[in-house]
């Protein structure tokens, strides 16, 4: 038999099974670890980088394969991209000459943040794109921001007749401004508007009914550009006025709270844990998990804040705590819309029954995430109930789980993850089916992970 490229340090995997990802029950988790680079920052500051006059700097770029897709969409567009040896990475940006259209279709992957943000920026410059991506992206809803993209007067055309990629979009340079309500709270929507109202004639205004991830703000600000953002109720009005050219400047990307999630959540669960997570950003529209948990009785300790690249970061120090169920209260869920899965491990292990609802938005995720959470629960003897929009998991109290089972994570990162923590506090072997699409947003969960002591191992292949 291969042996694991990583040996779990403490816990004990039976039933060893090298082609597959899986943890255990093991010992407690202790150390000091970085959060990776966040990922919504690192797209935004690469299309920004390659719409931009000269030349923008980061340090701190999450290199995972998401990432990856959207730089090379980026250089597809005719940016100049290049890693410096010290992990810095720089881009040459178009600026004034504007986008140039791909020579082939541009593959974004399985990222939904850089297909729709990218769609947006390239609708406002006179070039033509076939976006594709793989299966789960190309199984998302495109018409969020293809709807208002057509009416600024975007050309976009789909091979299939719905709005699933592959899209072809063919974009202008007079684009008109817009007034726009999402229907959904989306970031992603918001964003790519935003992109396109950058090279439209006049002030184009979004109204949020509920606040979500303002970094696209934030950075457009860092990039020189002019916004205005009125508070409204739960939500915002944004308005631009273009057209507006952005400045190539340096981004520093913070820690990510969604990847920090899934390590607090492990300590959270497995007995005698205490670990500290650096550097993990604190913006208030991505705290919404770190409130819940604390609601629930988590050891979570925030210090050392400080701001950097414009956002503000701490030092979180988490402890094996005792939960307790909670009732979410939906209007958080757009502050923590991708943490749902790993919540749900949490409460799999708290007292009394936890309710998520209010959160439709999950089943359009990189898979239909509600459905994927309850199966993962269920495989593993939780006690869970799928809601229409939502998710009701009553807890063990501590106690663990029977575990021993293959997890379906239908090429989602996050399923994934959050299968392998849970497994932390399972009595036998919880594994996953792929765990390749880990790396799209952690490249360094299985290294970070087993640093601290968790018993978990990735596939030898
Ligand atoms: C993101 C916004 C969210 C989130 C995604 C990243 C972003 O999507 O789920 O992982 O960077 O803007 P929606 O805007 O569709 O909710």
């Amino acid at each position: 038999m291969t042996l694991p490229k990583f040996r779990a340090q403490r816990g004990q995997i039976t039933n060893f099974d090298a082609d597959k990802a899986q943890s255990v029950c093991g010992g407690a988790l202790q150390g000091h670890v970085v959060a990776p680079g966040d990922k919504s920052i690192s797209h935004r500051a690469m299309i920004f980088g390659a719409m931009a006059r000269g030349t923008t700097t980061v340090s701190g770029l999450l290199e995972g394969a998401d990432i990856m897709s959207t730089a090379g969409a980026m250089r597809a567009f005719g940016a100049d991209i290049v890693r410096a040896k010290d992990g810095v990475w720089s881009i040459k940006g178009r600026g004034d000459a504007g986008f140039k259209s791909p020579q082939n279709p541009v593959d974004c992957g399985n990222a939904g943040t850089g297909v729709r943000l990218i769609m947006g920026a390239a609708a406002g410059y006179p070039v033509t794109a076939r976006y594709v991506g793989d299966a789960s992206l190309s199984s998302r809803p495109m018409g969020r921001v293809t709807k208002p993209l057509s009416q600024m007067g975007a050309k976009i055309s789909s091979d299939n007749s719905n709005d699933r990629l592959p899209l072809t979009v063919i974009g202008t340079s007079n684009l008109t401004p817009i007034s726009y309500a999402p229907p959904i709270a989306s970031a992603q929507v918001k964003s790519a508007i935003l992109l396109a109202a950058l090279n439209a004639k006049g002030t184009s205004s979004i109204t949020e009914a509920h606040m979500t991830r303002d970094h696209t703000e934030n950075m457009l600000r860092a990039f020189g550009a002019k916004l205005e953002q009125i508070p409204n109720g739960d939500g915002q009005i944004v308005r631009l006025s273009g057209p507006q050219a952005l400045s190539g400047c340096h981004v520093t990307v913070p820690g990510d709270p969604s990847s920090a999630a899934f390590l607090i959540v492990a300590a959270l669960i497995s007995p005698g844990s205490d670990i500290v997570i650096e550097n993990v950003m604190m913006n208030p529209s991505r705290t919404g998990l770190f409130e819940t948990l604390v609601e629930m009785g988590g050891h979570i300790i925030a210090g050392n804040f400080r701001i950097s690249g414009g956002e503000v970061l701490a030092d979180l120090h988490i402890k094996y705590s005792a939960l307790y169920g909670v009732d979410v209260p939906p209007r958080r869920a757009a502050s923590m819309i991708d943490e749902y899965p790993v919540l749900a491990v949490a409460a799999a292990f708290a007292h009394g029954p936890t309710v998520m609802d209010g959160i439709g938005e999950l089943r359009v995720k990189e898979s239909d995430r509600i459905s994927a959470t309850a199966n993962l629960l269920s495989v593993i003897g939780a006690d869970v109930t799928e809601l229409k929009d939502g998710l009701t998991v009553t807890g063990t109290g501590g106690k663990t789980l029977p575990g021993g089972a293959v997890v379906t994570t239908h090429h989602d990162h996050r399923i994934a993850m959050s299968a392998l923590i849970a497994g932390l506090r399972c009595k036998a072997p919880v594994a996953i089916d792929d765990a390749s699409m880990i790396a799209t947003s952690f490249p360094n969960f299985f290294d970070l992970f087993t640093g601290l002591g968790a018993a978990m191992t990735q596939p030898t292949s």
